[in-house]
């Protein structure tokens, strides 16, 4: 079985078969970590532009690692370097980047269809690390191969609790463990969730309390700050008070539930340090398995692009 893609552009566009590759792809890549091989010979001569117009540590410092231990030459991009903020339009940039004949161009870009356009215009492989409030799909890959670790994707219970209108990662997150089967409810304040939100996958719920009732996955999402523009919340003290998860609230989850969190987190805000630091937590280890995700995407992609050009 191989991707039905030579991009990886959302949840969105990948069914569920081609998600299982991923995922169990990932198993084999992690093992190579585990047996401390750190680098295999699998794209020696290929290269990659990693192409950064929105801040980011995590996603960034991951996608290297994996192109590092995959043996790929790369080359980073961000915005403060890029001519981007010298007023580049995106199709200029793809021109000159598409000019450096590079196999892959990892994107991340704050216009939600900024790695679609540049699919239209490259050749190359193009691989979204999260477009404006769009999609964040190697995050939710990463999130739901930290599950099934644990527990089979179908039938979970999964409560998505934060700033669901600027989330990426909410929305690839519920494409995502919807189409694997499970129940996903997102919760948070009104102001917060996009109208419509259901059409996705999900189902909404404004009390918190009732949206972690029996969760199996409990998921925090940051409040992006710099993403509201207006008064979407009278305080972040409230805010904590109405929908943090704390000790208390997550007593009326699973008893083997987990918490998880994208990154990066306000504690104390979306949710509390004992909670983040606490045994149910999985959050450095989400981190951890995005490494062996984003190898798998890479490896696979690479193939689909081979298996074009032969045929
Ligand atoms: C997220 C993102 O950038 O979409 N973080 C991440 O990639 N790990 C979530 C966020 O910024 O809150």
């Amino acid at each position: 079985m191989r991707l039905r893609t030579r991009h990886m552009l959302g949840i969105a566009g990948i069914e569920p078969d081609e998600i299982e590759l991923i995922l169990d792809t990932a198993e084999s890549f992690a093992e190579i970590g585990e047996r401390e091989i750190k680098k295999v010979p699998t794209l020696r001569g290929k290269t990659v532009v990693n192409f950064f117009v929105e801040p980011s540590t995590r996603t960034r410092s991951s996608f290297e690692l994996a192109e590092k231990r995959l043996s790929a030459d790369s080359v980073n991009f961000s915005a403060s370097s890029s001519s981007f903020v010298k007023g580049e339009t995106l199709l200029d940039t793809a021109r000159n980047l598409e000019a450096m004949a590079p196999d892959f161009i990892v994107i991340r870009h704050s216009e939600a269809g900024a790695p679609h356009f540049l699919a239209r215009h490259s050749r190359c492989s193009i691989i979204n690390a999260g477009d404006g409030a769009h999609e964040h799909p190697t995050q939710a890959l990463l999130d739901a191969y930290t599950i099934r670790r644990r527990k089979p994707l179908a039938g979970l219970r999964v409560a998505i609790v934060g700033d669901i209108l600027h989330s990426r990662v909410a929305r690839s997150n519920v494409l995502l463990l919807s189409k694997m089967g499970s129940d996903v409810v997102v919760c948070g304040p009104p102001t917060l969730l996009p109208p419509g939100v259901e059409e996705l996958g999900c189902r909404v719920c404004h009390g918190v309390d009732e949206a972690l009732e029996g969760a199996d996955i409990v998921m925090a999402l940051r409040l992006q700050l710099e993403r509201m523009t207006r008064g979407y919340l009278p305080s972040l003290r409230e805010y904590a008070k109405l929908y943090g998860i704390n000790a208390a609230r997550l007593d009326r989850a699973a008893p083997d539930a987990i918490v998880m969190h994208p990154g990066p987190m306000n504690r104390g805000v979306e949710i509390t340090g004992d909670v983040a630091d606490g045994d149910r937590s999985v959050i450095l280890e989400q981190v951890t398995n995005g490494v062996a995700v984003r190898m798998a995407v890479l490896y696979l992609l690479a193939g689909e692009v081979e298996s074009e050009a032969a045929a």
